[in-house]
């Protein structure tokens, strides 16, 4: 056995996460909770994740949420259950602690459609542009940024700035072309979009309202603008959460990745959810990056303190100080 855990531990960096067996008698709920007592390790968890997950976690939140929790925990392990932007978010701004992610291949379509080289280039291009970047990119892309921002703070901190600044915004032209929307700006737009956003139906979700009248249908803004355009709510995942358990409808259409229900279940038990379909035969719409982290990848990663984030030292200042603004900016806006 030990042998085998130490070929799987060299394995890691190739497979992305710790393929040995697990005894099927554990308690993995109990387990985990020893393992965070035991490490000092306090267990950050996106609405995305799988319920068990969700379960288990410290903190479950949208991705600003997440990153204001990394930033002033005094845990000594923070365990993200997340995709790698997001763990990599934590790592910039924890460089002392240990940051583990449970399978290294919880990637992002978003971040991978703005490759930083390429970046560079355009950048380079429009030399009078402030870069904003929405949190899901990669390091290499937050250390060309001048401003980090989220689904939830992106309107605000696009207003805090002079009307005449001209800005590019990365890498979602989703949610870039939202703000353009509700800020009356010009923003300059990469080209890059959520794989999981842009997959919804239009027509089906039309038909689905004609189905049920009283539902309210709410998006994320990383949905396409035709779908925003029918939305009575649009907002990040906490904020379509509030907007459930707060507002006096009893039945919504959630456009968005299907892990957020589990919460929105919870919170509100007496309303209905239904979740906007795919343009594909699935009933459900999960992201495939979210859900690589399972609760087994979750518990050896915590016991054998891997797979963990690594990042280079002039790398991590880089993309560091964007974030630090858009928290100072944070707080000072009161989110
Ligand atoms: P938020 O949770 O910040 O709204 O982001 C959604 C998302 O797509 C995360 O990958
Ligand atoms: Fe990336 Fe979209 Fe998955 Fe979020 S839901 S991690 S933006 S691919």
């Amino acid at each position: 056995m030990i042998a085998d855990l130490e070929t799987a531990k060299r394995n890691v960096s190739r497979r992305g996460f710790l393929d040995i067996d697990i005894d099927p008698t554990l308690d993995l709920f109990a387990e985990i909770e020893q393992l965070k007592k035991e490490k000092n390790a306090v267990l950050l968890a996106h609405y995305y994740q799988e319920p068990d997950i969700q379960d288990v976690a410290d903190y479950i939140g949208d991705s600003l949420g997440l990153a204001q929790e990394a930033a002033k925990t005094n845990a000594s392990v923070i365990v993200f259950a997340g995709v790698h932007f997001m763990a990599e978010t934590a790592k910039i701004l924890n460089p002392h602690k240990k940051v583990l992610l449970p399978d290294l291949n919880a990637g992002c379509s978003l971040s991978d459609s703005c490759p930083p080289p390429e970046f560079a280039r355009f950048k380079a291009e429009h030399p009078d542009h402030l870069v904003i970047s929405y949190i899901n990119c990669s390091a290499g892309i937050k250390a060309l940024s001048d401003i980090i921002c989220t689904s939830s703070n992106a309107k605000l901190i696009v207003d805090s700035l002079p009307k005449d600044q001209k800005i590019i915004f990365a890498p979602d032209k989703n949610l870039g072309g939202y703000i353009n929307k509700m800020t009356g700006r010009n923003m300059l737009l990469w080209d890059g979009a959520c794989m999981v956003h842009e997959i919804f139906s239009l027509e089906k979700i039309i038909r689905l309202k004609e189905q049920h009248p009283e539902a309210k249908i709410i998006a994320h803004p990383e949905c396409e603008e035709p779908l925003l355009k029918v939305a009575d709510f649009i907002g990040s995942t906490t904020q379509l959460l509030k907007y459930v358990e707060t507002d006096a409808a009893q039945a919504f259409i959630v456009a968005t990745e299907t892990g957020i229900l589990h919460q929105m279940q919870k919170n509100a038990p007496q309303k209905t959810l239904i979740p906007a379909p795919p343009d594909n035969n699935c009933a459900c719409n999960d992201c495939p990056h979210m859900k690589l982290n399972t609760l087994e990848k979750l518990y050896l990663c915590m016991k054998y303190e891997t797979p963990e984030i690594q990042m280079e030292e002039q790398l991590r200042l880089a993309a560091k100080k964007p974030i630090d603004r858009m928290l100072e900016l944070s707080a000072q806006l009161g989110l």
